[in-house]
């Protein structure tokens, strides 16, 4: 599969639009973005300001899916991977979050780490972070409200840009909490 990642300015925001609220989102506390809230999204800057930047992932020539870059001007940026359900599973998910952690670590030499958060049970995200290095750093028990006045876990996943230029992976020091 070709996949190319093209920047969004150029697109109608009428194609953002549509492709938030022709999907369901189920892992984002907005799981089914309705028009207005959609574009409510683009006009605060989410997808397109000084401080974030976002790119179609285009496959095979159709756009198939969103990322979004945030917190540019921090050195440790966040970002935000939509992929529509049909082409869930066929690793667009990994070759988007290897492309995004080069493009950040690239264009923004003062990015030394970026992150990225969640849901507990998004069993495919926590599964795109691992393969591309990122480690598990957090687990926030019941910070993720839902609609449904339900509380889940969340995990904070990050890379280091050390790790990243020496194809390494390091983990945190658990067990270091101080002896009485
Ligand atoms: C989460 C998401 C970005 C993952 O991308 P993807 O293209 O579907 O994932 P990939 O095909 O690259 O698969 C990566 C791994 O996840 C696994 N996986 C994919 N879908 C899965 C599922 N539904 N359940 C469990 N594991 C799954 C794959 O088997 C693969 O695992 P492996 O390393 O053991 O082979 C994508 O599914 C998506 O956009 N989901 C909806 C939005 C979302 O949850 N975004 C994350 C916000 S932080």
């Amino acid at each position: 599969m070709d996949i190319t990642f093209q920047s969004l300015p150029g697109s109608d925001s009428e194609s953002v639009v549509r492709f938030l609220t022709s999907e369901i989102w189920p892992f984002h506390s907005i799981s089914a973005v309705d028009r207005e809230t959609a574009q409510q999204w683009i006009a605060e800057g989410r997808f397109e300001s000084e401080e974030n930047r976002s790119f179609w992932i285009v496959a095979d020539g159709k756009a198939v899916g969103l990322v979004r870059l945030m917190d540019l001007a921090d050195s440790t940026p966040l970002f935000d991977l939509r992929i529509r359900s049909a082409h869930r599973g066929c690793g667009i998910g990994v070759r988007a979050l290897l492309w995004l952690t080069r493009y950040l670590f690239e264009e923004f030499p003062e990015v030394r780490r970026i992150e990225g958060t969640t849901r507990h049970d998004n069993r495919a995200m926590r599964r795109v972070f691992l393969r591309c290095g990122y480690v598990k750093e957090a687990h926030y028990r019941e910070a993720w409200p839902t609609t449904d006045g339900t509380f889940h876990d969340a995990v904070g996943y990050a890379i280091l840009r050390g790790d990243w230029m020496a194809g390494t992976v390091t983990t945190p020091e658990w067990n270091d909490e101080p002896l009485m």
